[in-house]
């Protein structure tokens, strides 16, 4: 695809962000679908300046990812529900010089559960961690007829407090601070620990026992502790990899307006595996 003076600009914005694999994903999708945009990456220290640059240049469209997702939902002009509720935004769309802050990580998450065979509807659902990557994860489990979503962190206040914030927000009562070791279906790890190490953020296995799935957030280590515990009591696992290339699928879409086609997921997931 040539890049011309028409060619609209996309990018994400993080600090670190030279890693991302988001440029991979979203130039392949316009190379696929042939449609006239390019994707970088800028990594500012912070975010003050990003949304008036991105309004003064013109640039249709950036994703958002750490430290900047939660800053990014102040400084929008319009913040779609998903991401009131989500508490971040992870994608901005610029439509003629106004900005709507968007969530696509819960969704992300959904789709790559979905496609990987999780069953959310009636399941009791673990969810550990309670901090920003917790919430976009249990707005979804609520939207997607969870039965119960029991939240278990280091620091319990923080737990007791996302529950609240969540039942008071979705008007529910399905988000429980997990108190003892009850019978769950699915666990799903959205803190940091056994990132790019072997620790496991679930002290007591006893919690696999009977458990049908586990999905950690990670993607590096491919399989970590948590998922290789999980998958020995016999549960179905799955990696943080689906979600990263279907939170930039649903980002994509906004910019683009573009739906993407389900054949082309297994393309993308094979792109960022290389
Ligand atoms: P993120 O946006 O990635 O969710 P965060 O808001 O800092 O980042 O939350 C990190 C999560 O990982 C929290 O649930 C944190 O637990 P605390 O709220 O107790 O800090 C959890 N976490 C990080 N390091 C941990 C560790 N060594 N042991 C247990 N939990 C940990």
């Amino acid at each position: 695809m040539e890049i011309t003076g028409r060619t609209q600009v996309l990018a994400v914005v993080g600090n670190p962000v030279r890693h991302s694999l988001s440029p991979r994903i979203h130039n392949f999708l316009s190379e696929k679908l042939g449609l006239d945009y390019v994707y970088t990456a800028f990594e500012p220290d912070g975010m003050d300046e990003v949304l008036s640059a991105v309004k003064a240049l013109g640039i249709r469209g950036i994703n958002v990812t750490a430290p900047f997702k939660y800053k990014a939902l102040e400084l929008v002009d319009v913040v779609s529900d998903n991401a009131r509720l989500a508490g971040s935004v992870n994608t901005v769309v610029n439509s003629g010089g106004i900005l709507t802050g968007y969530s696509t990580d819960g969704e992300g998450l959904y789709m790559s559960m979905e496609l990987a065979g999780f069953e959310i509807r009636n399941k009791r659902i673990l969810v550990l961690g309670a901090g920003g990557a917790a919430k976009p994860v249990c707005v979804m489990l609520k939207n997607r007829g969870a039965s119960l979503v029991a939240v278990k962190n280091r620091t319990v206040s923080r737990a007791e407090k996302l529950c609240s914030d969540l039942n008071g927000s979705m008007g529910t009562d399905i988000f429980k601070v997990y108190e003892t070791a009850e019978c769950f279906d699915i666990i799903i790890n959205t803190t940091s620990v056994g990132m790019g190490s072997n620790e496991t953020p679930l002290e007591d296995s006893s919690l696999l026992e009977g458990i049908c799935g586990a999905v950690d957030l990670i993607y590096y280590p491919e399989k970590t502790t948590f998922l290789k515990d999980a998958e020995k009591h016999g549960a179905r696992v799955l990696n943080g990899l689906g979600m990263l290339v279907f939170q930039g699928i649903l980002a994509y879409e906004h910019f683009t307006g573009v739906k993407v086609p389900s054949k082309l997921y297994g393309e993308v997931l094979k792109k960022v595996n290389e």
